[in-house]
């Protein structure tokens, strides 16, 4: 049936990711000839050392260090791009787009720069780019999000889509670990990088948060709209106080809609410990979805990794296989609806938690309580405790109800000036 003997493949990138699509794509050579209707050929690999030694075999012919092996190959038609990083995985995806060959990637932070970018280019070479594995590696989340969940509405994404962070956090909380001995614990395990800046920081969530919030609102949302805090302020009393309060402490990535104005947003919160968020462990990813018709829906599993992320790699290459060999032309195009507008992170309303370290004094609360007062911030509950004798301290925490963020902040600062505050040790936003 269909019109092709054979498909060409060229991979750029053999670590991680490459290599266990390179597995799969050899040991499940005849299944997925069969799902596409005529066999994959693999005929390039590029690496940047042709001595390094692999986890997976491969013939040495295929191996290269020359881009344009690939991207000048006639007879490829798919190029994976697992090489990572911006520069040059970006300039290499615009020369494939550009001779006509269709693109997979599992690349978040070019997605997330420059998507809407290459997928009108793809559009007008009349070829497709296809990136399932950008975000949350092995789940299903951009097909979805581009097909199933079409018919609604969405009004938020919550999100646990870092899993070096999520294992961090766990290790927190059930352990009472201090974040420096859990990142080197995630570090010593594989989870974290020796720099784990982009992880801790928000950094990756923020990429992966753009990619799903322009897909969910039909909006071009880019990393630089998202606001983004990290997990390093954490301590073991902030965990402590979340338990004793009913809630458990993520890193989400959060996207709303109201009213045609999006808010995106990656930072620690306090979520109650009775939700299905709450009790996603380790190194696992889950992503809740809140659509008209649908209500609510979750979608959970290994956010990456070579196997789980192979899965959806292998999945998008099947995908265009099948259109190459059936001679069908459906390239993807971004559906952008007009006017909507992405609120700066002092427009947005939530619930807070406060840890101060105060004097141990009486009219101490009355003093803060006064400066939240007059911005409109009421208190929802108190706990005032662990009075240190030797340095004459007290530790207050504060829950609020709903308030204004720029309110907040100018509270936190008007708090952090009197004489009788030691230090604003943290302060999480709530999310019920
Ligand atoms: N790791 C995960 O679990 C995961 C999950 C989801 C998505 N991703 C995404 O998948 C992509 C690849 O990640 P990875 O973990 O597989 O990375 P990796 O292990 O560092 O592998 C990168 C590969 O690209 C090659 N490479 C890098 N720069 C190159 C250059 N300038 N020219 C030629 N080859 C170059 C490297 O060659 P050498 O081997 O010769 O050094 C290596 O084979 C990234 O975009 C990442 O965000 C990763």
């Amino acid at each position: 049936m269909g019109k092709r003997e054979s498909i060409g493949i060229g991979l750029m990138g053999l670590g991680v990711i490459g290599g266990g699509v390179a597995k799969a794509l050899m040991e499940r050579e005849e299944a997925i000839a069969s799902q596409v209707g005529c066999p994959l050929r693999l005929r390039k690999i590029l690496v940047r050392d042709l001595a390094k030694r692999r986890v997976v075999e491969v013939e040495p012919h295929l191996l290269t260090t020359d881009p344009r092996q690939i991207i000048d190959d006639p007879e490829i038609d798919i190029v994976i791009e697992v090489i990572g990083g911006e520069s040059p995985a970006l300039e290499l995806i615009k020369e494939a787009i550009l001779k006509g060959k269709h693109v997979v990637t599992a690349n978040k932070e070019v997605i997330s720069k420059h998507g809407p970018e290459l997928i009108s280019l793809a559009q007008t070479k009349g070829v497709d780019i296809l990136y399932e594995a950008s975000v949350g590696g092995g789940i299903p989340l951009i097909a979805p999000f581009k097909q199933d969940l079409l018919a609604n509405k969405i009004s938020a994404i919550y999100a646990i889509i870092n899993g070096t962070t999520n294992y961090i956090l766990t290790r927190m909380a059930s352990e009472g670990l201090d974040f420096s001995s859990a990142l080197k614990q995630a570090q010593k395990m594989g989870y974290a990088e020796p720099d784990p800046t982009n992880d801790i920081e928000g950094i990756d969530a923020a990429y992966k948060l753009a990619i799903l919030a322009t897909l969910a609102f039909h909006t071009v949302v880019r990393p630089q709209d998202v606001y983004h805090e990290g997990i390093s302020r954490l301590s073991s009393r902030d965990f402590r106080y979340a338990r004793e309060l009913g809630y458990a402490i993520k890193l989400l990535a959060i996207a709303k809609e109201k009213d045609a104005s999006i808010e995106v947003r990656v930072h620690p919160v306090f979520i109650p410990e009775d939700l299905l968020l709450a009790k996603v462990e380790g190194v696992y990813n889950a992503v809740q979805v809140e659509g008209d018709l649908v209500g609510r829906v979750m979608f959970y599993g290994q956010g990456a990794g070579a196997f789980p992320t192979s899965s959806a790699v292998i999945a998008d290459v099947i995908d265009l296989g099948q259109r190459i060999n059936l001679g069908v032309s459906i390239t993807s195009s971004l559906r952008l609806d007009p006017g909507k507008r992405i609120k700066p992170i002092s427009e947005i309303e939530t619930r807070y938690y406060l840890r101060l370290s105060t004097v141990d004094r009486p009219g101490v609360l009355a003093q803060i309580s006064k400066i939240l007062g007059d911005l409109q911030i009421s208190i929802s509950s108190v706990i005032q405790r662990e009075t240190d004798v030797a340095t004459g301290s007290a530790q207050i925490v504060l829950m609020s109800y709903p308030a204004q963020e720029w309110a907040m902040q100018r509270a936190l600062k008007e708090i952090e000036r009197l004489e009788v505050v030691k230090e604003i040790s943290n302060f999480i936003r709530v999310e019920d």
